[in-house]
């Protein structure tokens, strides 16, 4: 099997650094989705900014991780993207063609091209059907099962792709450990030959002896086949191997993208130096004397985002003037398409701007009014040794 690698429009060239033909392109895509109360009048009293002006675009043949803490939107913009959930603004261009505007036909033959693989397994995997069934669903959806022989040697192939053994195709969901659900789920995505597969945290449901075991998977089927992959998940560390670049998110919006390595290396965003800050270092020596970054207070909803920069309600480097009065936009702040969203990231990085100790404060879920300071409240920030 190969990935279709004619569009029926054009592809465009990378805007920023002509490093790769891009696949997907984002523009400023919003997902709202509306609040309502009432019993007699559906009223629609408020929105959840669940995506709210995301800019990216993911090259062909690459891996882009998107991290960032449970509720940051991470799987509506994957959503949104395969237009499983109608955006409420932006558009996606996906091969050259403009998604945001196709209907009907054009949008199922073009939903071939994008699949998506999710979280849980079995919650995903319908149990009264047959492997067989599940994998045939598809292909018989888009017109690929063109005969019983060539369909089973298919199912058989695609069985193989995935490690798992021909007599699989009579079983059940149930009778499949997390795993091997798993490369069900990967296989079904396979079995229309997409070109993008948008894994919305494809191991988080899994043991950590199998998540290994399933990541390679995905990377050798990527080789095998030319996948494009937005991989999406809450845990930087899951996404590190595997990703050429990383997009990291919060409260709806992207503030930092770089290549994987960069990241690590060199985070330039207060909330991804803290998210890195986290994940503990193997040699001793390094995890006891690194900055550790905890931050204060939950992540504010988002039906009442912050004014200004949305993470300034938790920033240790939050300054006096713009943090809480203007958006910071996801600009190029380095070399090698390095952006950031954030207004001092060049005096951070520098070490002009240092940090300090951020109180917990209390949003008001219904007016979003913040600035009642909980003192000492158990998730204080504390900024150790920076
Ligand atoms: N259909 C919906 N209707 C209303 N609100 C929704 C809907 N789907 C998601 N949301 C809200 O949008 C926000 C983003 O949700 P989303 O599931 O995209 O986050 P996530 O980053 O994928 O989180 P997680 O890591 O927990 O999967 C959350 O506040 C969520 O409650
Ligand atoms: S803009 Fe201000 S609040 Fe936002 S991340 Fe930068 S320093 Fe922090
Ligand atoms: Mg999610």
């Amino acid at each position: 099997m190969t990935a279709e690698a004619t569009g029926t429009g054009s592809s465009t060239p990378s805007a920023s650094d002509g490093q790769g033909e891009v696949l997907v392109s984002i523009e400023d895509i919003k997902v709202h989705f509306p609040i309502k109360r009432g019993i007699v009048f559906d009223k629609t009293i408020g929105y959840v900014y669940a995506v709210d002006g995301v800019d990216l675009e993911v090259r062909r043949g690459e891996t882009y991780g998107l991290v960032g803490e449970s509720g940051c939107g991470k799987t509506t913009l994957g959503r949104g993207l395969l237009k499983l959930v109608e955006p409420t603004g932006g558009k996606v261009t996906f091969d050259g063609i403009d998604v945001s505007t196709l209907k009907g036909e054009d949008l199922r033959k073009m939903r071939r091209r994008m699949q998506m693989v999710f979280q849980d397994p079995l919650s995903s995997l319908d149990p009264r059907q047959s492997v067989e069934s599940i994998l045939v669903e598809g292909m018989r959806a888009h017109g690929l099962d063109k005969g019983k022989e060539s369909t089973r040697n298919r199912l058989l192939e695609l069985l193989d792709a995935v490690g798992l053994p021909a007599n699989s195709l009579y079983k059940y969901p149930h009778e499949f450990s997390g795993g091997q659900r798993q490369r069900i789920g990967i296989a079904r995505a396979l079995a229309v030959e997409p070109d993008l597969i948008v894994a919305d945290e494809p191991v988080s449901a899994l043991d950590v002896s199998v998540q290994a075991q399933v990541i390679n998977l995905l990377e050798d089927l990527q080789q095998e086949f030319g996948l494009t992959y937005l991989v999406i998940a809450h845990d930087l560390a899951v996404v590190r191997h595997i990703s050429d670049r990383i997009g990291v998110m919060y409260l709806g919006s992207l503030v930092e993208e770089t290549d994987a390595d960069t990241l690590y290396a060199e985070p330039m965003h207060p909330y991804t130096k803290a998210l890195l800050s986290a994940i503990p270092v193997p040699d001793p020596t390094v995890e006891d004397t690194r900055e550790q970054i905890l931050l204060a207070g939950d992540l504010p909803s988002p039906a009442n985002p912050p004014s200004g920069c949305r993470f300034h309600t938790r920033c240790p480097w939050r300054q006096e003037t713009k943090c809480d009065t203007e958006r910071p936009a996801l600009r190029e702040v380095a070399g090698g398409g390095h952006r950031v969203a954030c207004h001092f990231a060049e005096d951070i990085h520098a070490g002009r701007i240092t940090p300090h100790a951020v109180e917990a404060t209390v949003v008001d879920p219904t007016t979003g009014d913040s600035g009642v300071d909980v003192p000492h409240a158990g998730s204080v920030t504390e900024v150790l040794g920076g």
